[in-house]
């Protein structure tokens, strides 16, 4: 499973990058504003931080301006990865860009026909957002649980983007029904390494290890 990083600020992601357990990052005009910078500017620096695929969204409704919009992201870097509503509009955009041999993510997924539409126009990810689901009282893993099953029926190459991540429960449902990524804010990715029991193990050995008055360098 890959995760990927769903933020605009280059200190977290410069600091997640320095892991090596970041496979992606994942931005959208929200989080674009929440940073406070210059679209094309920030995207560009994060494009030099990540190797894989770094997403960036257009703003434009219909598809001639999505392709001009298209056009000046990806000159931006090889690792652009080109985010487009599900919509119409959005969907032909798709269509033209993977067979320009762009990556694509298709974003603002909320159900499972969505998602076939996504996979049938070539994109490289489908993104379906599991928390804003969550949020009105429908259950965002049963959409995801239905996009595996579709894909698979069809053998489609889109890789699932599990998207508005909110805590470590949506990572592991999302990759026992085998998701291929999840898209987290910074502090899900660091959530996931935390236990009580390891910080309490850890303790309880360093505590052992001074008595030893021993040192290893
Ligand atoms: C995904 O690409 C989106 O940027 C993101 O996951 C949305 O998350 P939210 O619902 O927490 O805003």
């Amino acid at each position: 499973m890959k995760f990927f990083a769903d933020t605009a600020d280059v200190a977290e992601i410069a600091d997640l990058a320095a892991t090596g357990l970041l496979d992606g990052v994942t931005t959208n005009p929200s989080l674009i504003a929440k940073s406070g910078r210059s679209f094309l500017e920030v995207v560009k620096e994060i494009c030099g931080i990540v190797d894989g695929p770094v997403s960036a969204e257009v703003v434009a409704t219909d598809h001639a301006t999505m392709m001009k919009e298209a056009a000046v992201l990806r000159a931006l870097a090889p690792n652009i990865c080109i985010k487009l509503p599900l919509t119409i509009d959005g969907l032909k955009t798709c269509k033209a860009l993977t067979a320009e041999g762009v990556e694509t993510n298709v974003t603002l997924c909320f159900s499972a026909n969505q998602a076939l539409l996504a996979a049938k126009a070539g994109a490289t990810f489908v993104s379906p957002f599991v928390g804003r689901l969550d949020d009105i009282g429908h259950d965002g893993m049963e959409l995801i649980q239905d996009i595996r099953t579709i894909y698979d029926n069809y053998d489609f190459k889109t890789q699932i983007l599990v998207a508005s991540v909110r805590s470590p429960v949506h990572v592991l449902a999302a990759a026992r029904i085998g998701a291929d990524v999840a898209t987290m804010p910074p502090a899900v990715i660091k959530a996931l390494a935390g236990h009580a029991l390891t910080e309490k193990g850890l303790a309880a050995f360093l505590a052992d290890w001074a008595k030893t008055g021993q040192s290893i360098l």
